[in-house]
């Protein structure tokens, strides 16, 4: 094990749970924020891999302020630092724009962009102590292009690449390197559950002609936090095989 702690929000979901393997593969003390209660099959899985496991709702800020001092709390009896947030945990509620309800936008808006923001927030006060950090939000390829039925999750997608780059200007001079990675369409749960005809569509939209796996976006992550991306922040990083 090395010295480096990682925490990954929605770490039982598809993306999520790669990372973790990743980082854990590395040596890295992984902690992991999901809203899954402890009881859940994914949760209990998870437990397996040596992760330290809170049960938060990044879309409510308290408790994300709870989580994180707790943990906070934690390191100092440790003497330990964060090293890296993965602001990964994303949901969709997709409909036509004229059929969109407030719930819909709320609940989409409330935790890719709110919870991304406060869980940065959290992060950067507490990097700024230890004079570096890594930050690393997940996008999406419709933050650029939109997507019929998702005015919601583009948004929120558009919202933290905005936010990504407004954080790495402010805190890339206490040395706190802010990052997206926007995929394409990636195999998971999120994606399982599009129809046959968005599938093909997808598909023939992408130059490579694949799904990307979860261990692309695992890949990329390992890179930009292994300190060979050092020169690298405020970024949008695409990685969607070649989709436009
Ligand atoms: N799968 C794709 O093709 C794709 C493409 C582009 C971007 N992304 C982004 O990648 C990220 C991961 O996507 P995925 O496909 O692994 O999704 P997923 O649905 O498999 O996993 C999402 C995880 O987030 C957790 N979560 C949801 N709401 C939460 C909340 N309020 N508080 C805490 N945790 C919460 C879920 O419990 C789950 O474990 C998301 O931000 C998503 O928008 C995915």
């Amino acid at each position: 094990m090395n010295d480096f702690t990682s925490l990954i929000t929605g770490g039982c979901g598809g993306i999520g749970k790669s990372i973790v393997e990743k980082l854990l593969k590395r040596g890295d003390n992984v902690v992991v924020f999901d809203c899954l209660s402890v009881e859940s099959e994914q949760v209990k899985d998870l437990k397996k891999l040596d992760v330290f496991y809170f049960q938060v709702d990044i879309s409510n800020v308290e408790s994300i302020k709870n989580a994180f001092s707790k943990l906070f709390d934690f390191f100092k009896s440790q003497n330990r630092f964060l090293d890296l947030l993965v602001n990964n945990a994303g949901v969709i509620r997709d409909n036509f724009a004229i059929r969109m309800t407030e719930q819909d936008w709320d609940f989409v808006l409330d935790v890719n962009l709110k919870g991304t923001f406060f869980c940065a927030q959290q992060a950067i006060k507490h990097m700024m102590k230890n004079k570096k950090g890594y930050i690393i939000n997940l996008s999406s390829v419709v933050s650029h292009s939109g997507n019929p039925g998702q005015a919601n999750y583009a948004a929120s997608k558009a919202g933290i690449n905005a936010l990504t780059k407004t954080l790495a200007q402010e805190y890339s001079g206490r040395n706190i390197l802010i990052n997206a990675i926007a995929p394409g369409f990636i195999k998971t749960a999120m994606t399982e559950r599009l129809s046959k005809e968005i599938k093909e569509f997808a598909l023939s939209r992408i130059g490579l002609k694949r799904f990307g796996d979860p261990s692309d976006v695992a890949n990329l992550i390992e890179f930009l936090s292994s300190g060979k991306a050092d020169y690298i922040t405020g970024q949008i990083i695409d990685l969607n095989g070649g989709m436009f």
